[in-house]
């Protein structure tokens, strides 16, 4: 074992200790980092900086890379790499209402990634290369432990149950007007259906939702939904959740198969936030 994982204080993510910038990414580390984020869902690596180009190099010893269904939001030399920035390319801070502020907006609901995919993606990497000095964490919710400790009522309606996730409504409901994606561009995305509740590969279970479920399966849509907003208030309750504060260079990998996320609000029109994310695509379908 050559890296080191020290826990965090509730029982969920750890930081990362030796996975320095200049360190070969072999066969050995990555199975120590894949084992690491299985047992922790969420990894930071703390330190110096990380160029775009490691960044891919990272991401791709996980698996192949999703390439997001936003073009505009592309690294111009990396397009594996997705920019959450709220610097328009003009310099400027976007402002409140304008689409990339409310495609921003839409990523502090509870989700998991490309929920709305067949094969959803495995985990995704964040780094950090400029923060705000207040607002702008992110929150992780521990999947595995909300399903361990649903009330038993809720347990009991959500298992067996599907949920259908759909990009094309979760980006409908984003809160405000985005630019409207082409027929062709939504064509790209049908909605699909997983179980509300995954079973992984070691025979764990957790629970599997978040921003991009449009609605449960066979059933009302409204009863569904609400069902589904009970289910999350439940699961996302502060004893399941370990929220980030960036510091710049931060890199945080989490296991979107387990895990639930979002950002936390910060003054988007006036302090800069600078992020770029890699997406590492799923092998198995959802069980
Ligand atoms: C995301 O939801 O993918 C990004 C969260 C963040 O910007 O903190």
């Amino acid at each position: 074992m050559t890296l080191k994982f020290e826990q965090f204080d509730n029982q969920f993510g750890a930081r990362i200790h030796g996975l320095h910038e200049d360190r070969i990414i072999g066969q050995q580390l990555v199975e120590e980092l894949a084992a690491g984020l299985t047992e922790h869902g969420v990894l930071l690596m703390r330190g110096g900086e990380i160029s775009p180009r490691r960044l891919v190099e990272l991401g791709r010893a996980f698996g192949e890379l999703e390439i997001l269904p936003e073009p505009d939001k592309r690294h111009p030399d990396h397009p594996e790499i997705f920019d959450l920035t709220n610097v328009r390319k003009d310099g400027a801070v976007v402002d409140f209402e304008e689409p990339q502020a409310v495609f921003l907006r839409g990523t502090e609901r509870w989700h998991t990634d490309s929920s709305f995919r067949k094969v959803p993606c495995l985990c995704t990497m964040l780094y950090a290369v400029e923060v705000p000095d207040a607002g702008g964490e992110t929150q992780f919710a521990n999947m595995y432990a909300a399903l361990e400790q649903l009330p038993d009522d809720l347990r009991y309606v959500v298992n067996g149950k599907r949920l259908i996730h759909s990009y094309v409504y979760s980006r409908a409901n984003n809160p405000g007007r985005m630019d409207p994606m082409s027929p062709e561009e939504e064509a790209k995305y049908p909605a699909v259906s997983h179980p509300w509740v995954r079973t992984h590969k070691d025979g764990r279970q957790s629970l599997y939702m978040g921003g991009h479920v449009s609605h449960v399966e066979g059933m009302d849509l409204d009863e569904g939904r609400e069902l589904v907003e009970e289910v999350l208030v439940a699961a996302t309750k502060s004893e399941f959740v370990y929220e980030h504060h960036w510091a710049e260079n931060d890199l945080v990998i989490w296991d979107n198969r387990s895990t639930l996320h979002r950002l936390r609000p910060y003054e988007i029109s006036a302090r800069r936030r600078i992020m770029r994310r890699v997406t590492v695509a799923g092998v198995d379908p959802v069980r």
